[in-house]
């Protein structure tokens, strides 16, 4: 399975909303194609929608090319402006799509006095970066997280809510990067998957990938992580992440609170697994990251089988924040962030960026 590739000018897309049912990939030859694709989760996880949307601007400038002849420069941005601005707005929460689509827009203001077809060329290339330093931010996180956790030198159980792994990035993944690196050294016993309601990530994505690569993983639904925590000697909660505060609050998938308040209730360490491009210290704390909400129906219906009345009430947040208390570390491509807090952010950040 290949989450994204860039073939032919086209981005082609496997479509993760069908999994792990079937194999389908999306040709998306336009914006829009890509627009869609992130919003309707055909491809998700922070990472990999940044560096779609990256392809969805260049995918916009070759075909504004195309139909406009005496196109100039200032002419390519006033249009490729609100573009990036509907592809930035497709899923408020991952910071990583804004992250991405700024460089975007940064590259393109810098060649005002370039021809086209050398805008087009650096944009294209730039989309190319980005997706080939996602590829070595991974690897770098796997190698900095299993050193970590390493440690002990004993086989881990580890449990991981959603999915933060391959499909939801270029490379190898976030949380599941470091669990595939500490597998190379057989130091993995067991990883519990959540399910993840209320569109199962967990179960359709992260087992998937892990059985996939025999590594030994156990499917629980949501309900059963405290049970889990308190019964299977589950020695740390590895996450993904789609936005971090400048204190370390972290927003990830809806659910991820819970499990960082029931692992603090069980002494066991919670990790959260980011690149550096996930961090937004802009935003102070977690009460300033949008959150988004989902359609009512995701809540209503499994798999397209009504488990609710067709109009009964909903909340379907699609993220929570975790508050940076409830962090033991971030691991993140250039080493690890201990009990993360202004200071300790701040003190990274002058290090090493
Ligand atoms: O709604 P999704 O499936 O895009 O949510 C994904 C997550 O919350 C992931 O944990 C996060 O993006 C990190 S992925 C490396």
């Amino acid at each position: 399975m290949e989450t994204l590739r860039w073939q032919n000018d086209q981005l082609i897309l496997l479509d993760q909303t069908k999994l792990p049912s079937r194999e389908v990939y999306i040709c998306c030859t336009r914006w829009q194609d890509v627009c869609r694709a992130i919003s309707i989760l055909s491809v998700r996880g922070a990472p990999a929608i940044g560096v779609a949307a990256a392809y969805g601007v260049v995918l916009a400038a070759q075909n504004i090319a195309a139909r406009q002849k005496d196109l100039t420069v200032a002419k390519l941005w006033e249009q490729l402006i609100p573009i990036c601005n509907a592809l930035d707005a497709s899923r408020p929460t991952a910071v990583n799509l804004h992250w991405a689509l700024d460089r975007m827009l940064k590259k393109g203001r810098s060649l005002e006095k370039a021809a086209i077809p050398d805008v087009i060329s650096a944009l294209k290339a730039l989309a190319v970066q980005i997706h080939t330093e996602d590829i070595e931010v991974n690897t770098a996180m796997a190698e900095c997280g299993a050193a970590a956790l390493a440690k002990k030198g004993t086989p881990l159980t580890i449990l991981t809510h959603c999915n933060a792994g391959a499909l939801a990035t270029a490379g190898i993944g976030t949380a599941l990067g470091v669990i595939r690196a500490l597998h190379k050294h057989h130091l993995i016993r067991m990883v519990y998957a959540d399910e993840t309601r209320p569109l199962l990530q967990g179960a359709r994505l992260t087992v998937t990938e892990l059985m996939d690569d025999h590594i030994p993983v156990t499917l629980i639904s949501d309900n059963m992580a405290a049970w889990v925590m308190k019964t299977k000697k589950v020695d740390a909660v590895l996450v993904g992440a789609d936005r971090i505060t400048h204190n370390g609050d972290t927003a990830n998938k809806i659910g991820t609170y819970g499990v960082s308040i029931l692992a603090k209730e069980h002494g066991i360490p919670f990790y959260v697994v980011a690149p550096v491009s996930t961090f937004d210290i802009s935003l102070a704390t977690g009460d300033q990251i949008p959150i988004e909400e989902r359609n009512h129906d995701e809540v209503r219906f499994l798999q397209g089988v009504p488990t609710a009345l067709s109009d009964a009430p909903v909340f379907n947040p699609a993220f929570d924040v975790t508050p940076h208390e409830n962090i033991q570390a971030i691991i993140t491509e250039k080493g690890l962030i201990m009990h993360p807090d202004d200071t300790h952010i701040d003190l990274f950040f002058h290090q090493f960026i």
